[in-house]
């Protein structure tokens, strides 16, 4: 099969090709590509919100599955740049939808647990009705829909609380802060689960290896576990043997742009079921995380 992984150097990117490095020799053939490519590495230069060049290279290189990991991310810029958040997370996505319409492409597409409004107490299934808060999350939900309506095979994966070894994250934040700082304040008010995009990079490439693409729907997917940004913290202070003083704090001392839902814990059965994924607690991949970017230290 022929692969095109769009936003390749972003977190959940870069979690993918290491992930197709690791498996070695494959028949498949993945294609990286990013908005602009980097020296040194083998990244195809495809902007997403260029729906013709989208439409050139899946019919040029008969692509059989479209994994978008391209997104404009900034949640909190968002609620000043609705337009370009809009383009990126919601047309340009409606024209891959349509692209892979049109070929007989499957599109495997990231989105986020911020589509739920976070008044519930129990973990989200994919059935909930989500209600966004944010301009980010409106956007996001948008390109949900649009997928949708394309009438196009695809596998929406909704995710949570991103970190990775690549690219800036509330980890490398937190490394950071909680060296350099005696105390910090952390929103103990916001529960959801912290997710490494290696888990999330397996399941596609596993998905894409053993054939599964045909199982169109949402799919819920993030680590396992509960915690809120303060835990989060705390544990990454902890592992880290940083000596930071980590307090919690609410929502309401710690003004943002964007409202965030206060609780967005997803219900993960269905994606266990249909993939027979297995999901290791949030704490264990962290760990792994901080290890290795200690060791790069
Ligand atoms: N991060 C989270 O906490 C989180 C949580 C839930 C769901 N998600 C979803 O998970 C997916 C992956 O997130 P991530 O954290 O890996 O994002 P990321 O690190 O921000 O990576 C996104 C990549 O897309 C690229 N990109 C932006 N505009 C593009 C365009 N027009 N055409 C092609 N590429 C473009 C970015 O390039 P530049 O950096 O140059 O802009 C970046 O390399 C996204 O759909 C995101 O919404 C993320």
């Amino acid at each position: 099969m022929n692969i095109l992984v769009t936003g390749a150097l972003g977190q959940l990117g870069s979690e993918i090709r290491a992930a197709v490095r690791a498996m070695g020799p494959t028949e498949d053939h993945y294609i990286f590509s990013d908005v602009a490519s980097v020296p040194g590495e083998d990244i195809l230069p495809l902007d997403i919100t260029n729906s013709e060049a989208v439409g050139i290279i899946c019919r040029s290189e008969k692509v059989d599955v479209i994994v978008n990991c391209a997104a404009y991310t900034d949640v909190e810029k968002a609620e000043s740049d609705l337009d370009f958040a809009d383009l990126i997370n919601h047309r340009a996505v409606g024209n891959l939808a349509k692209t892979a319409a049109q070929t007989g492409a499957t599109l495997i597409h990231i989105s986020t647990d911020y589509v739920f409004d976070g008044e519930g107490y129990k973990p989200y299934t994919e059935e909930d009705a989500p209600a966004p808060l944010s301009a980010y999350a409106v956007t996001k939900f948008a390109g949900e829909k649009a997928i949708q309506k394309s009438g196009c095979r695809y596998i929406i994966i909704r995710s949570a609380w991103l970190y990775s070894t690549h690219g800036r994250n509330f980890v490398k934040t937190m490394l950071s802060l909680t060296a350099s700082r005696d105390s910090i304040r952390v929103v103990c008010d916001q529960i959801g689960t912290p997710t490494c995009a290696t888990g999330l990079a397996a399941l596609i490439v596993k998905i894409i290896s053993e054939r599964l693409t045909d199982r169109t729907g949402i799919y819920n997917y993030t680590d396992e576990g509960v915690a809120s940004w303060y835990d989060f913290a705390h544990e990454i202070n902890v592992y880290a043997g940083h000596g930071c003083n980590v307090q919690p704090c609410l929502s309401v001392d710690y003004p943002t742009k964007a409202r965030r839902p206060h609780y967005s814990v997803l219900d993960k059965s269905k994606v266990k079921r249909t993939f027979g994924v297995d999901i290791p607690h949030w704490t264990q991949p962290l760990k792994n995380c901080i290890d290795i970017l200690k060791n790069e230290e």
